[in-house]
């Protein structure tokens, strides 16, 4: 075990494991209490706050976050990226976190799903299900953003697929496992060089973090104007 362990360094901590795998969780919730039904639509709702406490704990993350969390450490320009591609299928690939491609992908499905989460507060199944922020909006927009609610989950899918084909690349092609790193936080020396491991995993500072985006949406919701769909 030790010698295993002496063998990986610590690249993913642990909030952002827990984070990544909840949050996979959660979007899958969230498409089934749909497909489940308007009786399942409590359930959506839940689900679809903790997404959004989430991302938005993501978000703060890659400010305050350990080294491979940040987006300066993976958000890099068009030239690194560029680069990044042409070296793709040789050794000199090889990142310790995020590669800048991976990056925006991870960019790009943060902003796809914060899109996802608050649209849905403002939208309404047209029976008698509605966000919790839907008396701030008139019908209209409210149809407009439940529109807007279900065509973007379509480019969440896609994007989703998208990741699932780039790390079985890397599995198949590659064969470099990406999965089992993102479970136990440790990539094989190899692919971490002395000194790019991270040493802290921040654990409180995560706790305070969720805590806050939690009390947030709370307040928000609960300062909401009570509105509900009206049943003909
Ligand atoms: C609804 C499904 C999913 C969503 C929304 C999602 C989203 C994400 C996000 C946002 C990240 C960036 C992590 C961060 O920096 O915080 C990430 C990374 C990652 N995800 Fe997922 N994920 C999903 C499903 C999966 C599944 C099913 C797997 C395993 C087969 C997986 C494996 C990974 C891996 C290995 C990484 C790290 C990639 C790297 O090394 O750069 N994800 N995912
Ligand atoms: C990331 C989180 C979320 C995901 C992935 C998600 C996903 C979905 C999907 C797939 C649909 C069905 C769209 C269709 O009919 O084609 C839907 C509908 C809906 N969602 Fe969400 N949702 C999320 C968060 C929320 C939140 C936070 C709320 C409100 C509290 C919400 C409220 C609604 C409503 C009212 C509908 C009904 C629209 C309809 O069936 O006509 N969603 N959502």
């Amino acid at each position: 075990m030790q010698q295993r362990d002496m063998e990986r360094r610590l690249v993913w901590d642990l909030p952002l494991r827990i984070f990544h795998w909840l949050l996979a969780t959660c979007v899958a919730g969230s498409w089934l209490t749909h497909e489940l039904g308007p009786l399942w639509f409590e359930w959506h709702e839940r689900i679809g706050y903790l997404a959004l406490v989430l991302v938005a704990f993501r978000i703060a993350w890659g400010f305050v976050g350990p080294r491979h969390a940040r987006f300066v450490s993976f958000l890099r320009g068009p030239r690194a990226t560029w680069s990044y591609l042409r070296h793709l299928r040789g050794e000199g690939a090889r990142t310790a976190g995020h590669n800048p491609l991976g990056g925006l992908a991870v960019v790009a499905m943060l902003g796809l799903l914060l899109l996802q989460a608050v649209t849905g507060l403002f939208a309404n199944d047209e029976i008698f299900n509605n966000g919790p922020l839907y008396g701030y909006v008139t019908d209209q927009q409210s149809d407009r953003l439940t529109g807007l609610h279900k065509t973007n989950f379509n480019a969440v899918l896609a994007l989703i697929c998208l990741h699932l084909a780039a790390i079985a690349y890397y599995q198949l092609w590659k064969r470099v496992d990406l999965v089992r790193p993102m479970w136990t936080g440790r990539k094989e020396a190899s692919q971490v060089a002395p000194g790019e491991e991270i040493d802290g995993q921040s654990l409180w500072l995560a706790i305070v973090l969720v805590g806050l985006a939690a009390v947030t949406l709370w307040r928000v919701i609960a300062a909401a104007p009570v509105a509900s769909m009206s049943v003909y």
